[in-house]
């Protein structure tokens, strides 16, 4: 397929799952708005409708809390209540004071987008295209991380494996299990997911009960981070890595419109040194999750390859580059990065974030290779996710041995990072 094609059947995808201001990841799986999702979804619009990626995230920042949180799911009141479940009358934010909108213009997602950038501080030629606006609540929203979320050593910590964005990662097990919740916590309730794609692909019925009864808690606190409202909570190092990237990108923006960036360099610098400090492993040469007592969780994830879109030492860019070409993750140019391990304990080729390769992991990791130079494998890696995609369409992931779509079609991430991937051609020098 000529990537012209590739492109239009991309466009055709986003245009498809559209909906009055924001894009849904799939329109039977997930009709709601999903706040990363939306930030991936927007670096596509970018490329090819930028005025519906400036709505796409002005939709999820009206829904930003008081406190400065956006909120992980955004749910259209058009759509049936019982359409996704955990749905609103589960999650009953709306009883809580300073929920859902209180905050407006707001801010971006749990981890934001960068726009397309501009290293000059002269007025960009696509400054319209600059989320001036969106400024202050993205701000409000790292505010909220560093102030509430804090690890006590300069990272943020998930209270929740959803957070995470990787729901079943293998990361989360063993913190996971503590967590007591039988198959009651689910009584009453009918797992829609189940409807639309096959239950070996999703998480367990007992991962479900657990995230059901994480959340419960936390609700019966109000969603306030204070002692006890907590069941789970762990450190998770593409969270972090996003956390610091997206400090770079506030910088930039804040160059742009006159404000002071040093503070955000100075964050994301923290972040970094942290991350390094704490989830590097120098022996392993790999970036793991932490647990609730700050003990890595020596599971490779390939979260664990993001902090590459970070200023690092080289020697610590090599182990990561070694990592990614060894047996554990097998750069190659047919199949993305699987999420997983594929040498690990917990491998599964199907069940998600456990094994699957997802189009979005593969996109930042390359972005990471170009930072660093790493242009032979950043080039394969380019290869293999738009083999991929070209092969099997836009799946929400796909088998990290044979490169077969998993999960539901359409999916929208997908085709908006291979919107991305067309647009910019490969690079030949480090940022
Ligand atoms: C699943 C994924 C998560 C994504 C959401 C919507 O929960 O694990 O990363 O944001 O679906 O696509």
């Amino acid at each position: 397929m000529r990537d012209a094609d590739l492109r239009r059947q991309a466009v055709q995808v986003l245009h498809g799952n559209w909906e009055h201001g924001h894009t849904v990841p799939s329109r039977r799986l997930y009709p709601h708005q999903w706040s990363w999702d939306s930030a991936f979804i927007a670096i596509g619009w970018a490329r090819t409708a930028p005025g519906r990626g400036r709505r796409e995230l002005e939709s999820l920042l009206a829904a930003q809390w008081a406190d400065g949180r956006v909120p992980q799911i955004v749910f259209n009141p058009a759509v049936a209540r019982d359409a996704y479940f955990p749905g609103p009358d589960f999650w009953r934010s709306r009883d809580v004071p300073g929920a859902r909108g209180a905050r407006r213009p707001g801010s971006c997602s749990r981890r934001c987008t960068r726009w397309p950038r501009s290293r000059s501080t002269a007025p960009h030629p696509h400054s319209d295209a600059l989320p001036a606006p969106l400024y202050p609540g993205l701000k409000a929203q790292h505010d909220y991380l560093f102030r509430e979320r804090s690890d006590g050593h300069g990272l943020a910590v998930i209270v929740h494996p959803w957070e995470s964005g990787q729901d079943n990662s293998p990361a989360w097990d063993a913190e996971l299990a503590r967590v007591e919740a039988g198959a009651e916590v689910l009584a009453g309730h009918r797992r829609r997911d189940l409807d639309h794609v096959d239950a070996a692909e999703r998480p367990t019925a007992t991962d479900y009960a657990r995230y059901v009864a994480i959340v419960e808690t936390y609700r019966d606190h109000g969603y306030r981070d204070e002692p006890g409202a907590h069941r789970f909570v762990a450190v998770d190092p593409l969270f972090n890595t996003l956390l610091a990237w997206s400090e770079e990108a506030l910088a930039e923006i804040a160059d742009l419109l006159g404000e002071p960036s040093d503070p955000h360099r100075a964050r994301a610098t923290a972040v970094r040194d942290a991350l390094l400090a704490h989830s590097y492993d120098p022996g392993a040469g790999h970036f793991f999750s932490l647990d609730r007592h700050g003990e890595r969780v020596a599971q490779h994830c390939v979260g664990g390859l993001a902090p590459l879109l970070l200023d690092l030492p080289a020697d610590v860019v090599d182990a990561l580059v070694a990592g990614m070409t060894g047996p554990r993750f097998a750069l190659g140019d047919r199949v993305p990065l699987p999420s997983y391990d594929l040498t690990g304990p917990a491998f599964d080729t199907t069940r998600y974030w456990r094994g699957p390769a997802w189009i979005n992991t593969s996109w930042l990791v390359l972005r990471g290779l170009e930072r660093h130079g790493r242009h032979a494998e950043a080039t394969t890696l380019r290869a293999a996710l738009l083999n991929t995609v070209r092969e099997e369409g836009f799946r929400e992931y796909f088998d990290p041995l044979t490169g077969a779509g998993r999960g539901v079609a359409d999916f929208s991430w997908s085709a908006a990072l291979t919107l991305d991937l067309l647009a910019r051609p490969p690079r030949t020098r480090p940022w």
